[in-house]
Parts: structure tokens; C-alpha cells; sequence
């Protein structure tokens, strides 16, 4: 399982996440809510080693991410998407997904590219393999940046924002697949503005306070009066959300 120790992150003076701790084991799906600059993107960036901590530990399948060699292992267990789609742009669809498991996985390159294909086309985008990504939509790009995470055959699926730079079309269209792997067992930590999606598809929802974890409640728990919603910040951030007359 992914474990969230108590981590702290400072930028500068501010403390951007403060005493964290969290898990995901394998099987769940859950989901971090949180205002604009809570620190949700930078818990991810944490797991995935892309940033320093400053206090606490974080571990993936016992892999401590703050040692070098025990985070090149860990980050081939985990693979990340992104708010705005990175992919190559002067590959293909079909390579932009084959080239991390060839070259880092250093599997047999057809092999790899029928995985692909077959990818592609669980999303809906058998036909775009040849494409090159400035020639597809958005929702397109976002399923492709799924796919070539899925390529790597990763224990944990990381979503941060998927869809906030899509419109309502394309995000459904995206969360349809996401909810997809969720029924099957992926396991996730997501993020998202999503709420209702998120009530839908998670195990549990945690929710940042200014980079304190303030709430970690089961999906049902989350949304029950009596408990999540008894937090006024949750529920100031939940009645901005979502549209009045589909409060919970
Ligand atoms: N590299 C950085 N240098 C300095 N400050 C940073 C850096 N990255 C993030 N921050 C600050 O850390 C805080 C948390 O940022 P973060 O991106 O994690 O928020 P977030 O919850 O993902 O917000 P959003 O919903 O807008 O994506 C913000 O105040 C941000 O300005
Ligand atoms: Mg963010």
C-alpha cells in the first residue's frame, strides 16, 4: 500500500502540508477534496518523489520514496495523470503509450505495442494509434495520458485534476473510463472537483484544510450530516460544489 506519514512540506516560510498521514491499500479508491491551494497536487508530487520532504516518510509497498534507489523501484509501481495532458508531441499516439514499458520496462516491443492497441481501444481510440496528439480533442489527449499510465501495469493509479481542463463532454467521457477501472478494482488516489463522481466511485474521501489532513471518513461517512458534513469547512467547500437542490 501506498503510506502517508505525517509528512511535512515547506515552500519558503509556508507550510504546505502539515503533519499529513494517509494510506491507500490496494483495492480502494480514494479520493482528496480540498480548496485551491490546499496542497492536494503537492501530496501527489510527494508519493511520486518529485519534491523534498521535510519531515515525515512516505512509503510505496514498503519502498521509501526519500531514498533514491527504493523510489526508481517505487515509481514502477505507481503511475501518475496529470491535469494537462504531457504528451510527446512529435510521437504517435501508439508510442507515446509504448515507450516508457519498452524502455523502461524493457519489454519486447511487439509484445508492448499489442498491449497497446488493445488499450486504445478499450477508450475508444483504436483509430487514433497513428495520430500525433496536436491532432486529437482534449478528452482524446486525457485518455491517451490514461493509457500510457495503465501501459506501465502499475499496482496504484495516481489522478491529479484529469479532467479540470476539459469540457463537461469530455470529462464525461473521461470519467467514464476512470469509472470503469474503478469497478474493476484499480486502485486510486484521485483527485478531483468532482464530487458527485467522487461519491460514486470512492472507498473513502479525505479531505486538505490549508495542508492538514482534517478529514478521512469513508464515502458514505463523508457526506453524512452527522459526520463529514459536520465540519463547516467541508461544508462551505461541498455548497460551493455543488448546485443547490442536489446537496446531499
Ligand atoms: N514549487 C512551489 N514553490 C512555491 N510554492 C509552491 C510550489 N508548489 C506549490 N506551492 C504552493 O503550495 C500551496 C499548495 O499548492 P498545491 O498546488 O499543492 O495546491 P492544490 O491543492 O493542488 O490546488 P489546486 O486545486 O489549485 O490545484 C499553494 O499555496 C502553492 O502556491
Ligand atoms: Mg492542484
Amino acid at each position: 500500500m501506498i503510506a502517508v506519514e505525517g509528512v511535512v512540506k515547506r515552500f519558503g516560510t509556508q507550510t504546505v502540508l502539515d503533519g499529513v498521514s494517509l494510506t491507500v491499500a490496494p483495492g480502494e479508491v480514494v479520493t482528496i477534496l480540498g480548496s485551491s491551494g490546499s496542497g492536494k497536487s503537492t501530496l501527489i508530487r510527494c508519493i511520486n518523489g518529485l519534491e523534498r520532504l521535510d519531515g515525515g516518510r512516505i512509503t510505496v509497498d514498503g519502498l521509501d520514496v526519500a531514498n533514491p534507489r527504493q523510489l526508481a523501484q517505487a515509481r514502477r509501481l505507481s503511475a501518475t495523470v496529470f491535469q494537462l495532458f504531457n504528451l510527446y508531441p512529435h510521437m504517435t499516439v501508439l508510442r507515446n503509450v509504448t515507450l516508457a514499458p519498452e524502455v523502461v520496462l524493457k519489454r519486447p516491443e511487439p509484445e508492448v505495442a499489442a498491449e497497446a492497441r488493445a488499450l486504445l481501444a478499450s477508450v475508444g481510440l483504436a483509430d487514433k494509434a497513428d495520430a500525433y496528439p496536436a491532432q486529437l480533442s482534449g478528452g482524446q489527449r486525457q485518455r491517451v495520458g490514461i493509457c500510457r499510465a495503465l501501459a506501465m501495469n502499475p499496482r496504484y493509479l495516481l489522478l491529479d485534476e484529469v479532467t479540470s481542463a476539459l469540457d463537461p463532454e469530455m470529462t464525461a467521457e473521461v470519467l467514464a473510463i476512470l469509472g470503469r477501472l474503478a469497478s474493476q478494482g484499480t486502485t486510486m488516489l484521485f483527485v478531483t472537483h468532482e464530487v458527485e463522481f467522487a461519491r460514486r466511485i470512492s472507498t473513502r474521501i479525505v479531505f486538505l484544510d490549508q495542508g492538514r489532513l482534517i478529514v478521512d471518513l469513508p464515502t458514505a461517512d463523508f457526506f453524512d450530516p452527522a459526520r463529514g458534513l459536520a465540519h463547516p469547512r467541508i461544508n462551505q467547500f461541498l455548497s460551493k460544489m455543488t448546485p443547490v437542490g442536489e446537496r446531499p
